[in-house]
């Protein structure tokens, strides 16, 4: 009865979606632990792209229960949209199970994560306006009227719920920020239209999951977003609202520390980051555009350029640190095809001190310089590969000078979108 965590070692984006994927095959959950409609998770199955923002990526497995938690935020009209788009393509949905617990992203929410963002002007933060920010913030303050999923199966409590927040939250928007207030009414009637499609799935979550587990199911934790991206342990204030961490996947899931059983971090094999932060091994320069046009590094969610450099081996020593990381998934090798050598960085200089750990002083990371290792290009193609051992010999070497910085056993390596581009031995 393992017990699996998928996490993302960087800043998101590292390719969580496809390892799921694969780590459904012989799985009977597979659980969605934080975050919302900021994430974009595409998985590659018999030749069709999925883009899955919500939905955990375990759903293109008929048999396996697909459980959004406690901690996941989410938007019904995103949710609908997506659940209806998985319908229309041959996909059921009938195995989705969706936390009671889990908050709402309210329209107002979205409207607010745009106008902070407006407000903070040259320090805004670069989010997804997506309302994670506010829900996460509405949730830990403990507002009095809360919307979360059961609330939505009761349109008069619904309507009790929306008429308190905008209370207080159409204050806001007027004083604050001087745009028009919110009707409670249209609000309702926004959401209550998208219910219908995924009512059914919302249920009491963490005792299913628990239940499972007792039963010796096969569970996979799936986190959005990255380690760096963490609400404690990422790149504050340029973070998310939630904990990716492998951590985060005890919390509201039913599942406790101890039972989990392995830790899996994904990690491309360069760097990205969307949005503003800290990103020490940033190549704004031809060698950053050819990684983001190979890689194809514009954001699923919101269609922005990433940002792209070289990988920064101290972010993922780090990572495999925090996240108590058993094994490492390595994807998007085949992108770095092209490069004649090819950097890591082993280590950071700030202020004439040698860092080989992400410093916890962020005003320190700010003034972080790479200190870089150059290793040999391979200069052919990979994505036809099918075992480590086919990979060309610069190759083979780049992975395991990878394991070797985060101290973690590779568990596969991932060479192109589909299924059949894994190597796992
Ligand atoms: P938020 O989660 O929308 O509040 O955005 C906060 C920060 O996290 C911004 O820098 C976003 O670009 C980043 N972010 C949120 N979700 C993702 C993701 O799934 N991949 C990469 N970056 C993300």
């Amino acid at each position: 009865m393992p017990c699996k965590v998928v996490v993302g070692a960087q800043w998101g984006d590292e390719g969580k979606g496809k390892i799921t994927d694969l780590l459904a095959e012989t799985a009977n959950v597979v659980v969605r632990y934080q975050g919302g409609s900021n994430a974009g998770h595409t998985v590659v199955a018999g030749g069709e792209t999925f883009k899955l923002h919500l939905i955990p990526s375990g759903i293109l497995h008929e048999d396996v229960l697909s459980v959004m938690a406690d901690g996941t935020v989410i938007d019904p009209h995103c949710l609908a949209e997506e659940y209806q788009g998985l319908q229309a393509r041959g996909v059921s949905c009938r195995n989705l199970r969706i936390s009671g617990n889990a908050h709402v992203i309210m329209p107002y929410h979205s409207r607010l994560d745009a106008l902070q963002e407006e407000a903070r002007g040259r320090v805004s933060i670069g989010t997804t306006r997506r309302g994670i920010g506010p829900v996460y913030t509405d949730k830990t303050a403990r507002m009095p009227q809360p919307v979360r999923m059961w609330d939505l199966l009761d349109e008069s409590v619904l309507r009790q719920r929306v008429a308190g927040q905008l209370a207080e939250k159409n204050k806001v928007f007027g004083v604050l920020y001087g745009v028009p207030p919110m009707d409670p009414d249209e609000v309702v009637a926004e959401v209550m239209q998208h219910v219908p499609v995924f009512a059914h799935c919302i249920t009491d979550t963490r005792t299913l999951v628990a239940a499972q587990h007792r039963a010796g199911a096969t569970i996979v934790l799936e986190g959005a977003q990255g380690t760096f991206l963490d609400l404690d342990y990422g790149t504050y204030p340029y973070v998310t609202s939630s904990h990716p961490v492998a951590g985060g996947a005890c919390l509201g899931t039913g599942i406790g520390p101890t039972a989990i059983d392995s830790v899996t971090i994904v990690c491309k094999s360069y760097s990205t980051r969307v949005g503003a932060g800290a990103f020490p091994t940033e190549q704004a320069n031809p060698d950053g555009d050819l990684i983001r046009e190979r890689g194809r590094e514009y954001g699923t969610t919101t269609g922005r350029p990433r940002r792209c450099g070289w990988l920064d081996g101290v972010a993922l020593r780090t990572s495999a640190q925090i996240n108590s990381a058993t094994g490492l998934a390595i994807t998007m090798l085949d992108v770095l095809n092209p490069f004649p050598s090819i950097r890591i960085c082993t280590a950071y200089e700030i202020d004439g001190e040698r860092y080989e750990m992400m410093p916890g002083n962020l005003e320190l990371l700010a003034r972080a310089t790479p200190i870089y290792e150059e290793l040999p290009g391979w200069g052919q193609e990979v994505s036809d590969c099918r075992k480590l051992a086919d990979l060309p010999e610069n190759a083979r070497r780049y992975v395991e000078r990878m394991a070797e910085i985060a101290e973690t056993p590779v568990e596969m390596v991932s060479v192109g979108p589909g299924r059949e581009q894994t190597l796992l031995d």
